[in-house]
């Protein structure tokens, strides 16, 4: 039976580059304190105007020259995205058009920080029965314009950036390569912890000035219990994938967390028994981009030598919904 196979990553990320100290002008926040309870130094975000699936279609275009792939080799879209460009259609469709492509489908998933495993395990399953074979899987926000960037909104405006990472994937024989397992959970009795009330149809009315004006258009977190949740159920997600394959913590090569907070990291990896060089962090330089740490941060990792082919691969991410995950690759 073919596996699914990382055919190429791509990334992208804005230009402008905000430091934590270019913050600290605009909201009572530091360095030191976003340093030491983030672990982030600076974020990107975007000019005005820009929209997700252009992040998208940048990240799309590096990773088809890195595959020798044309947009028209494509068959299917999935983009993972809390930062759609309009309530609908989903950003795959924007970005389909983008590409130049027409009719292939274009699958939204709106997991939040868990959006990338969540399209992961759909592509895995399209390749694996032979729907598919080239797809394109996103994972893109852009966070910044919905932030508070003043001292009201600093526990969540500090966190937050804009990015894209993509993968294109497809089937392989290799036995010793490919996806081994996906594993998605989720707790909608925890909704509330980490979400964003409104603009939605089970308000009267579903958008108004009074929404904007009560902050419920800006993201809402219960820090605390976030860390608590995250930093036990990613450990345990990773522990289901490697037991599900007959692995060990030994065994890994590589684990890439969702970038939440370098905090949340640093405790699964201390969780895990990981030494550092088995795990990859980058939040420090592009902060918390929900759908596209994990894409992005994997295309570094690959671009830094850290992952060779065949070598064993753990994704796991945690993020709103409560949703939370992990994956298993020989890369
Ligand atoms: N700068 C300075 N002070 C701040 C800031 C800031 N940016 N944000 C909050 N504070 C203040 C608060 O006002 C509060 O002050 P007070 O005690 O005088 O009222 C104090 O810091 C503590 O506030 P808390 O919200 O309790 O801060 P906490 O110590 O919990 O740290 C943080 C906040 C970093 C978010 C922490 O809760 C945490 O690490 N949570 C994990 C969740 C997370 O990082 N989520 C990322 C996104 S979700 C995801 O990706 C899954």
């Amino acid at each position: 039976m073919a596996r699914t196979e990382f055919i190429a990553t791509g990334f992208f990320v804005p230009p402008r580059v905000v430091t934590n100290d270019d913050l600290s002008v605009l909201m009572d926040t530091s360095d030191e304190w976003i340093t030491q309870r983030t672990g982030i130094k600076e974020r990107r975000w975007v000019e005005p105007g820009t929209t997700c699936s252009s992040l998208a279609a940048e990240a799309t275009r590096m990773a088809l020259a890195q595959a020798g792939l044309k947009a028209a080799d494509l068959d299917c879209i999935i983009f993972a995205t809390a930062s759609p460009d309009h309530f609908f259609p989903g950003n795959g469709c924007f970005l389909q058009r983008l590409l130049g492509v027409t009719d292939i489908p274009a699958l939204d998933v709106r997991d939040q920080c868990t959006g990338f495993l969540y399209g992961l395990s759909v592509a895995d399953a399209w390749v694996r029965c032979g729907q598919y074979k080239r797809v394109l899987l996103v994972g893109a926000e852009i966070q910044s314009p919905g932030l508070d960037p003043t001292t009201e909104g600093r526990d969540t405006a500090v966190i937050f950036g804009d990015g894209a990472g993509v993968a294109i994937l497809g089937p392989t024989d290799d036995p010793k390569r490919g996806v081994l397992s996906t594993h998605l959970f989720s707790d909608g009795r925890q909704a509330e912890k980490l979400w964003m009330d409104g603009p939605g149809l089970s308000h009267v009315p579903w958008i108004s000035a009074e929404m904007l004006a009560d902050g419920k258009a800006r993201i809402k977190m219960e820090g605390r219990e976030v860390f608590k949740h995250a930093t036990t159920k990613m450990p345990e997600s990773v522990k289901l994938a490697l037991q599900a394959n007959g692995c060990t913590m030994s065994d890994v090569k590589l684990l890439i967390a969702h970038q939440a907070n370098l905090r949340i990291s640093e405790m699964v990896q201390r969780q895990l028994e990981l030494r550092d060089d088995q795990i990859f962090n980058n939040i420090q330089k592009y902060g918390n981009t929900t759908a596209a740490s994990i894409p992005i941060a994997l295309h570094e990792a690959v671009c830094d030598g850290r992952l060779e082919r065949g070598e064993l691969l753990i994704l796991t991410a945690f993020g709103s919904g409560f949703t939370w995950g992990s994956a298993a690759v020989r890369w």
